[in-house]
């Protein structure tokens, strides 16, 4: 959203994404409330916030809830709300400790003014320059809506001949669309589905991508940094003969 973006640094790990899947399955294995699961699933992020600070990982961008979630039953969504609001209360503290910056993105008005306001405080709190790491949380976020949305914005600028056909590139594009990063090095996806599931799209062209059977209540750091270690011994090469 117009703020500057990672790097793209093509052989280093520095830009993970998290499909934090499972939390349903979870809860219904534990015999607990869907939002119990969901409670689990904000805890295990915090483990995995803390892992990234210590790896030196640049951003972190988890799927919280997607444009198609709006689809589950009322009282699932009613719980996410109220769960955003104390995940935001609970963790900003420790997140300023840390030099976590906070982002938020997606189409957040459906959110209601209440959650907006509520991130729209932390975004402001746990500003920094130069932070420790970049946490991005995608909310009400749709992949291909993002593309739409901003392909429209350059179609508006074309019009308004702030911008000329010629000089639409990748960079403009990615500085234009809601995700705050530009490349993905790295995506994970619990709870044994292979599929990305409508999340970031543009952004992970070139990704790595890992599918873990684990629920992501069940997700433990020991698990992450296992995938941060296969991630070593992959060969990126981008299309070119090494
Ligand atoms: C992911 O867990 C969290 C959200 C989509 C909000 P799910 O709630 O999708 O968990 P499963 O896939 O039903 O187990
Ligand atoms: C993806 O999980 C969205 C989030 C993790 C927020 P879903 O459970 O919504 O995805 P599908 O329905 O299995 O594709
Ligand atoms: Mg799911």
């Amino acid at each position: 959203m117009g703020q500057p973006k990672s790097d793209n640094n093509q052989g280093s790990l520095k830009n993970i994404a998290i499909i934090m899947d499972g939390n349903g399955r979870w809860a219904k294995s534990n015999k607990l409330q869907i939002t119990q699961g969901h409670e689990k699933g904000v805890a295990v992020v915090k483990d995995i916030v803390e892992e990234c600070v210590t790896q030196n990982i640049d951003t972190l961008t988890v799927y919280a809830f997607s444009s198609e979630n709006w689809a589950r039953p009322k009282k699932e969504i009613n719980g996410i709300k109220t769960l955003i609001i104390k995940a935001i209360s609970d963790q900003v503290p420790e997140l300023i400790d840390q030099r976590v910056k906070l982002n938020f993105f997606g189409d957040l008005e459906d959110f209601g003014s209440k959650i907006i306001d509520k991130i729209s405080k932390a975004q402001k709190d746990t500003f920094l320059t130069s932070p420790s790491l970049e946490l991005n949380v995608a909310l009400g976020y749709g992949g291909r809506s993002d593309i739409i949305q901003t392909s429209k914005i350059l179609a508006k600028k074309v019009q308004d001949k702030e911008i000329n056909i010629k000089d639409i590139n990748e960079d403009i594009f990615s500085q234009l669309s809601l995700v705050p990063v530009d490349n993905i090095d790295l995506v994970i996806r619990t709870g044994g589905d292979k599929r990305l599931s409508n999340f970031l799209l543009f952004q992970i062209a070139y990704a790595e991508i890992m599918f873990i059977e684990k629920l992501w209540p069940d997700f433990t750091k020991e698990d992450f940094i296992s995938c941060l270690e296969s991630f070593k011994n992959v060969e990126r090469r981008f299309g070119k003969r090494i």
